[in-house]
């Protein structure tokens, strides 16, 4: 069985999709992962917003790969070096580039076959999994989500204002929804979750009944 998770950042769809996958026994498919791999390969290549055909052949010959909660690129283990602020501001040019998307949209049908899998990204209900058995559009207002990232980066001893964090999520949205290729996007079929004012476990809650019920 399919399940997709898709929505705008900040919405809490890692965390949430992740611990639907636990309680369903089901396998986790980070596609974010997937294009942060890719871009930290093509940063450390030192190719940048004016090498879209270099980072496609790139993509094409990157061995990228999820273990549980790793991330391997060829075999080294990138898992905490794609989360920087460095990667995630150059993520898009993989994520933007059609070919790296190809691929990647490829290598993600390859990682679900015949698994149960809950995939959690922008286009999994609409391009990558348009047959799955249940979609979820999960999302929360951008107020919501820049106070949820502002605690975030105050955990972290980042320094940063609420309107800062709300502006970059606004950008974020417009990149998001703006993509030529794979834009996020609703899926016709989608249910859609608004968390505002929710815990995380209510969350999932409400997601495990939905999927319990489509078993
Ligand atoms: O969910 P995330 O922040 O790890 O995603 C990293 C980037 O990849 C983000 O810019 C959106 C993009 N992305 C995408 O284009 N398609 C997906 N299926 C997942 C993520």
């Amino acid at each position: 069985m399919i399940v997709t998770v898709d929505g705008p950042a900040g919405a809490g769809k890692s965390s949430v999709a992740k611990a639907l996958a636990d309680r369903l026994g089901f396998q986790f498919l980070d596609t974010g992962a997937t294009y942060r791999t890719v871009a930290l390969a093509a940063f450390r290549a030192g190719l940048g917003e004016n090498d879209a055909r270099q980072i496609g052949e790139l993509a094409a010959r990157t061995k990228v790969r999820l273990e549980g909660d790793r991330v391997f690129l060829d075999d080294d283990d990138v898992s905490d070096a794609i989360r920087t602020p460095q990667v995630t501001a150059v993520t898009r040019f993989a994520a933007d580039n059609p070919d790296v998307r190809r691929h990647l949209v490829n290598l993600q049908r390859a990682m679900a076959t015949g698994q149960d899998v809950v995939a959690e990204g922008r286009d999994q209900g609409t391009v990558v999994f348009p047959q799955a058995e249940c979609k979820i559009f999960l999302t929360a207002s951008v107020d919501e989500r820049a106070r949820r990232r502002l605690a975030d980066f105050q955990d972290r001893g980042e320094q940063a204002t609420l309107e800062e964090v709300r502006q970059a999520q606004i950008e974020r949205d417009r990149r998001d929804e703006s993509r030529e290729f794979g834009p996020l996007k609703k899926a016709a079929d989608a249910i859609e979750v608004l968390t505002d004012g929710m815990t995380l476990d209510q969350v999932v809650d409400q997601l495990e009944k939905i999927v319990r019920k489509r078993m």
